[in-house]
Protein backbone atom coordinates (compact mmCIF):
# COMPACT_ATOMS: atom_id res chain seq x y z
CA UNK A 1 0.00 0.00 0.00
CA UNK A 2 1.87 2.95 -1.60
CA UNK A 3 0.34 6.64 -0.07
CA UNK A 4 1.38 10.06 -1.63
CA UNK A 5 0.89 13.40 0.17
CA UNK A 6 1.57 16.37 -1.62
CA UNK A 7 2.41 18.96 -0.07
CA UNK A 8 5.01 18.59 3.37
CA UNK A 9 3.38 22.02 5.06
CA UNK A 10 2.03 21.51 8.64
CA UNK A 11 -1.31 19.28 7.25
CA UNK A 12 0.56 17.44 5.09
CA UNK A 13 3.39 16.17 7.69
CA UNK A 14 0.83 15.63 10.26
CA UNK A 15 -1.31 13.35 7.58
CA UNK A 16 1.64 11.46 6.72
CA UNK A 17 2.49 11.16 10.97
CA UNK A 18 -0.33 10.01 11.52
CA UNK A 19 -0.42 7.13 8.60
CA UNK A 20 2.96 6.53 9.50
CA UNK A 21 1.85 5.62 13.40
CA UNK A 22 -1.31 3.91 12.23
CA UNK A 23 1.19 1.54 10.82
CA UNK A 24 -1.00 0.27 8.25
CA UNK A 25 0.98 1.34 4.95
CA UNK A 26 4.12 0.14 3.54
CA UNK A 27 5.04 3.61 2.04
CA UNK A 28 4.72 7.33 1.87
CA UNK A 29 6.00 9.45 -0.27
CA UNK A 30 6.20 12.90 0.43
CA UNK A 31 6.02 15.67 -1.75
CA UNK A 32 6.85 19.44 -1.89
CA UNK A 33 8.38 22.08 -4.65
CA UNK A 34 10.64 23.61 -2.15
CA UNK A 35 13.92 22.54 -2.71
CA UNK A 36 15.12 19.93 0.17
CA UNK A 37 11.60 20.48 2.16
CA UNK A 38 9.86 17.04 1.59
CA UNK A 39 12.89 15.09 2.42
CA UNK A 40 13.70 16.74 5.35
CA UNK A 41 10.47 16.67 6.73
CA UNK A 42 10.17 12.23 5.26
CA UNK A 43 14.23 11.97 7.51
CA UNK A 44 12.51 13.45 10.20
CA UNK A 45 9.50 11.65 10.20
CA UNK A 46 12.01 8.31 9.61
CA UNK A 47 13.55 9.00 13.01
CA UNK A 48 10.38 8.80 15.08
CA UNK A 49 10.07 4.87 13.94
CA UNK A 50 11.98 3.22 16.33
CA UNK A 51 10.36 5.38 18.88
CA UNK A 52 6.89 5.43 18.09
CA UNK A 53 7.01 1.75 16.53
CA UNK A 54 6.11 1.87 12.98
CA UNK A 55 7.28 0.10 9.71
CA UNK A 56 6.19 2.71 7.12
CA UNK A 57 8.94 3.93 4.94
CA UNK A 58 8.82 7.57 4.55
CA UNK A 59 10.62 9.28 1.59
CA UNK A 60 10.45 12.74 0.32
CA UNK A 61 10.72 14.11 -2.67
CA UNK A 62 11.10 17.59 -4.56
CA UNK A 63 8.73 17.63 -7.18
CA UNK A 64 9.55 14.40 -9.07
CA UNK A 65 6.22 12.94 -9.80
CA UNK A 66 8.30 9.95 -10.71
CA UNK A 67 8.37 8.94 -7.34
CA UNK A 68 5.07 8.84 -6.32
CA UNK A 69 3.95 6.11 -9.59
CA UNK A 70 1.55 3.89 -8.79
CA UNK A 71 0.33 5.07 -5.55
CA UNK A 72 -2.73 3.30 -4.11
CA UNK A 73 -3.77 6.69 -2.87
CA UNK A 74 -2.84 10.35 -3.27
CA UNK A 75 -3.64 13.43 -1.04
CA UNK A 76 -3.37 17.31 -2.19
CA UNK A 77 -2.68 19.38 0.96
CA UNK A 78 -0.49 21.57 -1.41
CA UNK A 79 -1.35 25.76 -2.05
CA UNK A 80 -1.64 27.97 0.43
CA UNK A 81 -3.25 28.27 4.43
CA UNK A 82 -5.44 30.93 5.47
CA UNK A 83 -4.24 33.92 7.63
CA UNK A 84 -6.69 35.11 10.34
CA UNK A 85 -9.53 36.69 8.97
CA UNK A 86 -9.72 35.28 5.54
CA UNK A 87 -12.60 32.69 4.17
CA UNK A 88 -11.21 29.80 2.40
CA UNK A 89 -12.92 31.42 -0.60
CA UNK A 90 -10.32 33.62 -0.73
CA UNK A 91 -8.04 31.21 -1.69
CA UNK A 92 -9.20 30.31 -4.79
CA UNK A 93 -7.34 32.24 -6.95
CA UNK A 94 -3.63 30.68 -6.08
CA UNK A 95 -5.06 27.47 -5.08
CA UNK A 96 -6.54 26.42 -8.14
CA UNK A 97 -3.51 26.98 -10.27
CA UNK A 98 -1.69 24.75 -8.10
CA UNK A 99 -4.14 21.62 -7.48
CA UNK A 100 -5.14 21.61 -11.32
CA UNK A 101 -1.21 20.84 -11.86
CA UNK A 102 -0.92 18.69 -9.22
CA UNK A 103 -3.96 16.41 -10.11
CA UNK A 104 -2.93 15.87 -13.44
CA UNK A 105 0.58 15.16 -12.31
CA UNK A 106 -0.19 12.82 -9.64
CA UNK A 107 -3.37 10.97 -12.30
CA UNK A 108 -0.57 10.74 -14.82
CA UNK A 109 1.83 8.53 -12.81
CA UNK A 110 -1.07 6.65 -10.81
CA UNK A 111 -3.71 6.35 -13.31
CA UNK A 112 -5.83 4.28 -10.95
CA UNK A 113 -5.25 6.12 -7.97
CA UNK A 114 -8.37 7.73 -5.14
CA UNK A 115 -7.40 11.29 -4.81
CA UNK A 116 -7.98 12.86 -1.40
CA UNK A 117 -8.42 16.53 -1.96
CA UNK A 118 -7.72 19.05 1.02
CA UNK A 119 -6.43 22.25 -0.19
CA UNK A 120 -8.92 25.22 0.24
CA UNK A 121 -11.54 26.07 -0.77
CA UNK A 122 -12.12 22.55 -0.41
CA UNK A 123 -15.52 21.64 -2.19
CA UNK A 124 -14.68 23.85 -5.11
CA UNK A 125 -10.95 21.98 -5.34
CA UNK A 126 -12.32 18.77 -5.38
CA UNK A 127 -14.89 19.89 -7.98
CA UNK A 128 -11.45 20.95 -10.41
CA UNK A 129 -9.87 17.77 -9.72
CA UNK A 130 -12.86 15.97 -11.06
CA UNK A 131 -12.57 18.70 -14.26
CA UNK A 132 -9.18 18.26 -15.16
CA UNK A 133 -8.01 14.55 -14.17
CA UNK A 134 -11.13 12.45 -15.76
CA UNK A 135 -10.83 9.74 -13.06
CA UNK A 136 -14.01 8.09 -12.09
CA UNK A 137 -16.18 9.93 -9.53
CA UNK A 138 -15.98 7.13 -6.96
CA UNK A 139 -11.76 8.29 -6.95
CA UNK A 140 -11.87 11.78 -5.83
CA UNK A 141 -13.39 12.33 -2.36
CA UNK A 142 -12.50 16.06 -0.47
CA UNK A 143 -12.02 16.26 3.01
CA UNK A 144 -13.54 18.28 5.13
CA UNK A 145 -16.77 16.81 6.82
CA UNK A 146 -14.79 14.32 8.95
CA UNK A 147 -12.34 17.14 10.50
CA UNK A 148 -15.38 19.27 10.85
CA UNK A 149 -17.03 16.24 12.51
CA UNK A 150 -14.60 15.92 14.99
CA UNK A 151 -14.82 19.54 16.01
CA UNK A 152 -18.26 19.33 16.61
CA UNK A 153 -18.01 16.38 18.88
CA UNK A 154 -15.03 18.30 20.70
CA UNK A 155 -17.85 20.82 21.16
CA UNK A 156 -20.73 19.02 21.74
CA UNK A 157 -18.57 16.89 24.46
CA UNK A 158 -17.77 20.14 26.23
CA UNK A 159 -21.12 21.12 25.87
CA UNK A 160 -22.78 17.94 27.73
CA UNK A 161 -19.65 17.70 29.84
CA UNK A 162 -19.06 14.00 27.99
CA UNK A 163 -15.64 11.92 27.35
CA UNK A 164 -15.51 13.00 23.16
CA UNK A 165 -15.96 8.90 23.11
CA UNK A 166 -19.07 8.56 24.44
CA UNK A 167 -20.18 11.65 21.72
CA UNK A 168 -21.57 11.21 18.02
CA UNK A 169 -22.70 13.64 15.66
CA UNK A 170 -21.88 14.59 11.63
CA UNK A 171 -21.22 17.81 9.46
CA UNK A 172 -22.48 17.77 5.65
CA UNK A 173 -22.53 20.78 3.36
CA UNK A 174 -19.80 22.50 2.04
CA UNK A 175 -16.59 23.35 4.33
CA UNK A 176 -16.79 27.07 5.20
CA UNK A 177 -17.71 28.84 7.72
CA UNK A 178 -21.14 29.78 6.68
CA UNK A 179 -21.75 26.37 4.57
CA UNK A 180 -21.31 23.81 7.46
CA UNK A 181 -24.66 21.46 8.59
CA UNK A 182 -24.22 20.37 11.52
CA UNK A 183 -26.44 17.55 12.35
CA UNK A 184 -27.74 18.53 15.54
CA UNK A 185 -30.60 16.25 15.07
CA UNK A 186 -28.89 13.59 14.48
CA UNK A 187 -26.18 13.98 17.58
CA UNK A 188 -26.57 11.24 20.06
CA UNK A 189 -25.02 10.81 23.26
CA UNK A 190 -24.43 6.91 23.59
CA UNK A 191 -27.68 6.54 21.30
CA UNK A 192 -29.45 9.12 23.23
CA UNK A 193 -30.17 12.37 21.22
CA UNK A 194 -28.39 15.00 22.41
CA UNK A 195 -31.26 17.81 22.72
CA UNK A 196 -32.33 15.22 26.13
CA UNK A 197 -29.58 16.82 27.57
CA UNK A 198 -28.89 20.14 27.10
CA UNK A 199 -31.19 23.15 25.79
CA UNK A 200 -31.77 24.12 22.16
CA UNK A 201 -29.66 27.50 23.11
CA UNK A 202 -26.82 25.39 23.90
CA UNK A 203 -27.28 22.97 20.87
CA UNK A 204 -27.68 26.10 18.62
CA UNK A 205 -24.04 27.31 20.48
CA UNK A 206 -22.53 24.46 20.00
CA UNK A 207 -22.93 24.40 16.08
CA UNK A 208 -21.84 28.04 15.66
CA UNK A 209 -18.78 26.90 17.33
CA UNK A 210 -18.24 24.26 14.90
CA UNK A 211 -19.08 26.35 11.73
CA UNK A 212 -15.98 28.83 12.95
CA UNK A 213 -14.19 25.66 14.25
CA UNK A 214 -11.51 26.20 11.49
CA UNK A 215 -11.58 29.94 11.59
CA UNK A 216 -10.49 29.91 15.58
CA UNK A 217 -7.94 27.82 15.15
CA UNK A 218 -6.58 30.12 12.34
CA UNK A 219 -7.28 33.44 15.04
CA UNK A 220 -4.74 31.90 17.71
CA UNK A 221 -2.32 30.29 15.93
CA UNK A 222 -1.94 32.70 13.10
CA UNK A 223 -2.52 30.27 10.57
CA UNK A 224 -4.78 27.07 9.59
CA UNK A 225 -4.78 24.02 11.94
CA UNK A 226 -3.16 20.90 11.03
CA UNK A 227 -3.06 18.03 13.91
CA UNK A 228 -6.31 17.45 13.41
CA UNK A 229 -7.23 18.02 9.77
CA UNK A 230 -3.59 15.70 9.43
CA UNK A 231 -5.63 13.67 11.65
CA UNK A 232 -8.93 13.28 9.66
CA UNK A 233 -7.16 12.73 6.53
CA UNK A 234 -5.33 10.00 7.98
CA UNK A 235 -9.10 8.04 8.75
CA UNK A 236 -10.35 8.70 5.35
CA UNK A 237 -7.00 6.98 3.59
CA UNK A 238 -7.21 4.01 6.51
CA UNK A 239 -10.75 3.15 5.58
CA UNK A 240 -9.54 3.16 1.92
CA UNK A 241 -6.72 1.06 2.69
CA UNK A 242 -7.71 -1.26 4.83
CA UNK A 243 -11.30 -1.58 3.14
CA UNK A 244 -12.95 -0.26 6.30
CA UNK A 245 -16.92 0.31 4.61
CA UNK A 246 -16.41 2.98 7.54
CA UNK A 247 -18.98 5.99 7.05
CA UNK A 248 -17.96 9.57 6.60
CA UNK A 249 -19.08 12.69 5.65
CA UNK A 250 -16.84 13.94 2.18
CA UNK A 251 -17.57 16.34 -0.35
CA UNK A 252 -18.42 13.98 -3.43
CA UNK A 253 -19.86 14.53 -6.72
CA UNK A 254 -23.74 14.36 -6.55
CA UNK A 255 -25.91 13.41 -9.18
CA UNK A 256 -29.35 14.31 -7.67
CA UNK A 257 -28.43 12.93 -5.02
CA UNK A 258 -30.07 15.15 -1.95
CA UNK A 259 -31.82 16.93 -4.61
CA UNK A 260 -28.21 18.50 -6.18
CA UNK A 261 -26.19 17.39 -9.00
CA UNK A 262 -23.14 18.93 -10.76
CA UNK A 263 -21.10 19.87 -6.89
CA UNK A 264 -18.85 18.29 -4.81
CA UNK A 265 -20.32 19.18 -1.54
CA UNK A 266 -20.02 17.15 2.09
CA UNK A 267 -22.53 14.15 2.01
CA UNK A 268 -22.41 11.00 4.13
CA UNK A 269 -20.82 8.13 2.20
CA UNK A 270 -19.26 4.52 2.99
CA UNK A 271 -15.18 4.21 2.25
CA UNK A 272 -13.58 1.31 1.30
CA UNK A 273 -11.37 0.09 -0.95
CA UNK A 274 -12.74 1.25 -4.29
CA UNK A 275 -13.25 5.07 -2.63
CA UNK A 276 -16.53 5.73 -2.51
CA UNK A 277 -18.68 2.54 -2.19
CA UNK A 278 -22.09 4.26 -1.56
CA UNK A 279 -23.75 8.01 -0.75
CA UNK A 280 -25.90 7.21 1.81
CA UNK A 281 -28.85 9.43 1.90
CA UNK A 282 -30.15 9.96 5.23
CA UNK A 283 -33.72 12.45 6.21
CA UNK A 284 -32.61 15.53 7.59
CA UNK A 285 -35.31 18.02 9.20
CA UNK A 286 -36.80 20.84 7.14
CA UNK A 287 -33.98 23.32 8.81
CA UNK A 288 -31.15 20.79 7.89
CA UNK A 289 -32.24 20.33 3.90
CA UNK A 290 -33.02 24.47 3.17
CA UNK A 291 -29.31 24.63 5.01
CA UNK A 292 -27.57 22.12 2.39
CA UNK A 293 -29.31 24.03 -0.21
CA UNK A 294 -28.08 27.14 0.85
CA UNK A 295 -24.97 25.55 1.57
CA UNK A 296 -24.70 23.96 -2.05
CA UNK A 297 -25.84 27.34 -3.46
CA UNK A 298 -22.46 28.65 -1.81
CA UNK A 299 -20.68 26.21 -3.57
CA UNK A 300 -21.66 26.69 -6.66
CA UNK A 301 -21.03 30.53 -6.71
CA UNK A 302 -17.63 29.61 -5.62
CA UNK A 303 -17.13 26.80 -8.18
CA UNK A 304 -18.55 29.45 -10.65
CA UNK A 305 -15.04 31.09 -10.35
CA UNK A 306 -13.32 28.32 -11.89
CA UNK A 307 -11.51 28.57 -15.30
CA UNK A 308 -13.17 25.79 -16.49
C1 LIG B 1 -9.45 23.77 8.53
C2 LIG B 1 -8.82 23.79 7.19
C3 LIG B 1 -7.95 22.60 6.95
O1 LIG B 1 -10.67 23.74 8.61
O2 LIG B 1 -9.78 23.90 6.19
O3 LIG B 1 -8.70 23.77 9.53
Amino acid sequence: MKITVVGAGAVGASCAEYIAIKNFASEVVLLDIKEGYAEGKAMDLMQCASLNGFDTKITGSTNDYSKTANSHICVITSGIPRKPGMTREELIGINAGIVKTVSTNLVEHSPNTVLIVVSNPMDTMTYLAHKVTGLPKHKIIGMGGALDSARFKYRLAEALNAPISDVDGMVIGGHSDVGMVPLTSHATRNSIKVSEFISSERLEQVKQDTKVGGATLTKLLGTSAWYAPGAAVSGLVQAIACDQKKIFPCSVLLNGEYGLSDLCIGVPVVLGANGIEKIVEIKLSDNEKAHLQTSAEGVKKTNSLLDV
